[in-house]
């Protein structure tokens, strides 16, 4: 059973970059699902990769965007991708060593913690102020 159901209010209006939230909250359902089958080490190769391109593409879509609109509150923003982006090459470099179902849990952990305080709620600042700016500036 999945860990979490889609609601369209996750959102934030822009394709590219919801679609990448999407991807990684689908991920984040199938690694739950395989760790309650037990076999969620077998998941671990195709969930490193996709967080690959998730921290290596979708951090620089975002990015960018945040530049562009001049987010005032890039530089943390920025600082939270790359704490992120640590810690998944952390534990990458742990499961080439040892890949375990520890690991499993651990990184469940880390996913559900991101998509709920940094995609729900730091992601989602940024959609307000940018809408917000669009709207005023028509
Ligand atoms: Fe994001
Ligand atoms: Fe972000």
């Amino acid at each position: 059973m999945a860990i979490a159901t889609w609601d369209d209010r996750f959102l934030l209006g822009f394709p590219d970059l919801d679609r990448d939230h999407r991807i990684l909250f689908d991920l984040i359902n199938q690694l739950h699902d395989a760790y309650a089958n037990g076999r969620g080490d077998e998941r671990l190769d195709v969930v490193f990769s996709v967080l690959g391109d998730y921290v290596n593409t979708h951090f620089r879509r975002e990015e960018d965007l945040l530049r562009t609109c001049q987010y005032p509150r890039l530089v943390p923003h920025l600082a939270a991708h790359a704490v992120f982006s640590a810690d998944v090459d952390d534990m990458f470099r742990r499961y080439r060593q040892n890949g375990n179902e520890k690991l499993v849990i651990e990184l469940l952990a880390m996913l559900t913690n991101w998509w709920h305080f940094h995609v729900l709620e730091d992601d989602a600042d940024y959609g307000h102020y940018i809408r917000d700016k669009t709207s005023v500036s028509g």
